[in-house]
């Protein structure tokens, strides 16, 4: 019997309608659309404004858009995984919820996080359930809501983020396709860059904590940026190498969008063209968890079937690695 591998079938995607321009943001913070054009790559992010939403409201619309183009019975679905840093809430997850609202009432359910690097994470833990056989039909939705832990005062991180999930069915294949190689590391050291301090159990919620703006995302942009570009190059040339691949052997690099500065260097380092890297960061930002399924989405009608693509993403613990992918099918 043929090996089998873990691909993905179809993608779903949401974004929120309300755009945050830079020009808005100069009436908010010290900035400006240039600095922000030329240092990051950003010219505007989504926000989810409506009270009462969370990351799973983006996520069930991401999930419901794939549902209806695939054509899907959502209780063929065995496993529900959210990659999230901004879950709905503590304690319940928020898969469990995404996984009802949109009618997969026979799969189980949970949340994983690894800040930006959720969602490759979660294509490592759902492509080894679907090669070990067990389950089917995963479903790896990846999102947040980046806007509810930013200090919309703090100019050097809330013209970063916004707000977005995306949705990719992994289905086993016997013809090879899917997740060929991974490689993937964390670095705890870093976690004093890039965090939100309090909320969690080491400083629970207090008057203190929230007057001292403690729940806010908090980082020191040029230390996470230097780890970022040199990690996130290092890991998708060693994708190229480990499997003896050139450059021509490689269609797309789908590397995660925290600054466009980092995303060329990435590119750069394995002498891709940037014809070949998906990028859309101009429109959302960094979306976190969201970023590299809205890639996905947002390139699927390009994509060919065998086409290899490398997936790369650096993010807070620190976490980062790559994952090397063939595609499994022509959408047109
Ligand atoms: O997704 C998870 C991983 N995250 C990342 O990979 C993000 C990595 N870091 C970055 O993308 C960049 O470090 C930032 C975009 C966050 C900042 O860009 P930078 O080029 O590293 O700027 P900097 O922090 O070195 O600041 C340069 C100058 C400073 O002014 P002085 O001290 O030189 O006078 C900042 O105060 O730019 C100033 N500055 C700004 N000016 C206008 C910082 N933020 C802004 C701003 N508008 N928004």
């Amino acid at each position: 019997m043929n090996k089998i591998t873990a691909a993905i079938t179809a993608v779903g995607k949401y974004v929120p309608e309300y755009v945050l321009t830079n020009k808005e943001l100069e009436t908010m913070v010290d900035t400006n659309d240039e600095w922000i054009v030329t240092r990051t790559g950003i010219k505007e992010r989504r926000i989810l404004k409506k009270e009462g939403e969370g990351t799973s409201y983006m996520a069930i619309k991401a999930a419901e858009q794939l549902i209806e183009k695939k054509q899907l019975d959502p209780k063929e679905i065995d496993l529900v995984v959210v990659a999230t840093a901004t879950p709905d809430m503590f304690a319940a997850s928020t898969a469990a919820y995404v996984a009802s609202k949109i009618g997969a009432s026979n799969a189980f359910a949970f949340d994983i996080e690894s800040a930006c690097s959720s969602f490759l994470y979660g294509m490592s833990l759902v492509s080894s359930y679907i090669e070990s056989g067990k389950y089917k039909k995963v479903l790896l939705i990846g999102g947040d809501k980046m806007s509810s832990i930013i200090d919309y005062t703090d100019r050097a991180t809330c013209i970063i983020f916004g707000d977005g999930a995306g949705a990719v069915l992994f289905e086993p294949s016997t013809d090879g396709y899917g997740v060929q190689d991974e490689f993937l590391r964390t670095d705890g050291a870093g976690r004093e860059f890039l965090h939100v301090e309090a909320g969690g159990s080491v400083m629970p919620a207090s008057e203190e904590t929230v007057k001292n703006k403690k729940h806010f995302v908090h980082q020191e942009g040029r230390t996470v940026f230097k780890h970022a570009v040199s990690n996130m190059a290092d890991v998708s040339e060693k994708m190229l190498t480990r499997n003896n691949l050139t450059k021509e052997d490689i269609n797309w690099l789908a590397p995660h969008q925290a600054n466009m500065r980092i995303i060329e260097a990435t590119a750069n380092r394995i002498d891709l063209d940037m014809s070949k890297v998906m990028v859309n960061i101009h429109k959302y930002g960094n979306t976190t968890s969201g970023t590299l399924p809205l890639l996905i989405a947002d390139y699927e009608e390009q994509l060919k079937k065998g086409d290899n693509i490398i997936f790369a993403a650096f993010g807070g613990g620190f976490s980062w690695g790559s994952i090397l992918l063939k595609w499994a099918y022509d959408s047109k």
